[in-house]
């Protein structure tokens, strides 16, 4: 079995629900106390062994090339002035890993933006990383995700129980429950809450195996509005071959949500 080294992280998302602030500065450079969410999940990533990085960025988005470049100027004067731990935060994000940036040049869905890593992914199992979930856990949920790929062998989604309040603004699983573990019988995406007994939501954490980009090309083909989904990828897949539900351990924080 190949191991997961490399990371998708689509960041090319307009963020309208949290405009003013998006207007110029990327949702995903919001900070969390003193660092944006953007280098959360780089450090997960990199924790859960990947060595490849592949942000998916578009127009407006520049400051997350810069936040992970070289800054001379400012080290110089982080040197000349004896701030060597700020020196040393700063120098670190120049080489953490190997960092690669795509651009989505029209936001036409979570499935367009991941369908443009194929030619990086070739033809191995890559971890998913969205904006929307930070998990604090001394695990990570990106590890937790790969130990299970590892058991299985098959696509990985994390996932969290919800309300029956929450169910519509989720993709929800239906399956064989075994602990913390769904074997997916059907993947339904944003269902209302009598459409399912189901509780158990989709986040944003994944690990994908490179047969996804052919479900990914096929719902391309059949788009009624020019979006391309990966829930729509999901259930086509499902058909074909197992998938998981992962219920991911730690405390969730919902970016997505104004106070998460
Ligand atoms: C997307 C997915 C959905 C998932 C959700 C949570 O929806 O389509 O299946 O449950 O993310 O991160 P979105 O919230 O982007 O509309």
């Amino acid at each position: 079995m190949k191991k997961v080294t490399k990371c998708v992280i689509p960041a090319a998302g307009m963020g309208t629900r949290f405009l003013p602030a998006t207007k110029a500065l990327p949702k995903e450079m919001f900070p969390i106390v003193d660092k944006p969410v953007m280098q959360y999940l780089v450090e997960e990533a990199i924790a859960a062994g990947c060595e490849d990085i592949i942000i998916v960025t578009g127009r407006s988005k520049r400051a997350i090339e810069d936040h992970f470049d070289s800054n001379p100027e400012l080290e110089q004067r982080l040197d000349d002035s004896g701030k060597f731990d700020y020196l040393r935060k700063v120098k670190n994000l120049n080489e953490m890993a190997n960092i690669v940036y795509v651009r989505q040049p029209y936001p036409k869905g979570d499935g367009d933006a991941i369908l443009r890593t194929k030619n990086l992914i070739w033809d191995e199992p890559f971890l998913v990383l969205f904006w929307d979930d930070i998990i604090d856990n001394e695990i990570t949920a990106a590890q937790q995700l790969i130990k299970k790929y590892e058991e299985t062998g098959s696509p990985i989604i994390a996932t969290v129980w919800v309300s029956e309040s929450e169910v519509s603004s989720y993709g929800m699983l239906e399956g064989e429950l075994d602990g913390d573990t769904t074997k997916v019988t059907k993947f339904l995406e944003k269902p209302k809450s009598h459409e399912t007994d189901s509780r158990t939501a989709v986040i944003g954490k994944y690990v994908l195996t490179p047969d996804i980009f052919d479900y990914l090309e096929n719902a391309a083909s059949h788009t009624w509005d020019g979006e391309i989904r990966l829930a729509d990828a999901f259930i086509d897949m499902q058909k074909n071959r197992d998938i998981y539900g992962l219920e991911v351990q730690g405390v969730r924080y919902d970016t997505w949500a104004k106070t998460g």
